[in-house]
């Protein structure tokens, strides 16, 4: 039994993020979605608020399961027994940057860090960009699972 874990901020989750969590759903035997908590930030959506919008997204997916962690992803990895963790790239620059904590990671405790590629039409789409786009009132619905799309709603009105 392989379990992979999609850690992220998902501040709100996006078509790009649901497609990558589809896609290591269908590869993996258990996915565990885990969403990072930081103190230094202040989120759009609480932790349970994005875990909620996950489920409420995913509900036809059986072998995907949500936590929260904080503090070092290697250490979160060791704890919850995960035996890959997935990360989604969009593009080069993603990789860039996902490349250097992939080593990093593996570095520190031994991680293996595997990467999906987004499918090319989600790969302009960012949680920061989504977050403007609906704060000064233009359509997220494409770019979000309706869930998502309502709740921001709900939350800027
Ligand atoms: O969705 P994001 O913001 O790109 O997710 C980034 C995340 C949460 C995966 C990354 O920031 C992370 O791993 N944070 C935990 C802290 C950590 O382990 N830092 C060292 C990384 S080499």
């Amino acid at each position: 039994m392989t379990t992979a874990l999609c850690p992220g901020s998902y501040d709100p989750p996006t078509n790009g993020h649901i497609d990558v969590i589809r896609r290591a759903a269908a590869i993996f035997d258990r996915v565990l979605v885990s969403v990072v908590e930081n103190p230094s930030k202040s989120p759009l959506f609480t932790t349970t608020e994005r875990i909620e919008l996950f489920r409420a997204s995913l509900a036809d997916v059986s072998n995907v399961e949500y936590t929260v962690f904080s503090g070092l992803l290697v250490d979160h990895v060791a704890d919850q027994g995960i035996d890959v963790v997935v990360k989604g790239l969009r593009t080069s620059s993603d990789f860039d940057y996902e490349l250097q904590m992939a080593q990093m990671n593996a570095s520190l405790r031994g991680m293996e860090t595997v990467f999906i590629p987004t499918s090319p039409v989600w790969s302009f789409v960012s949680s920061t960009l989504v977050r403007e786009v609906a704060r000064l009132g233009g359509s997220v619905e494409e770019l979000v699972p309706a869930p998502v799309a309502a709740a921001l709603k709900e939350k800027l009105s």
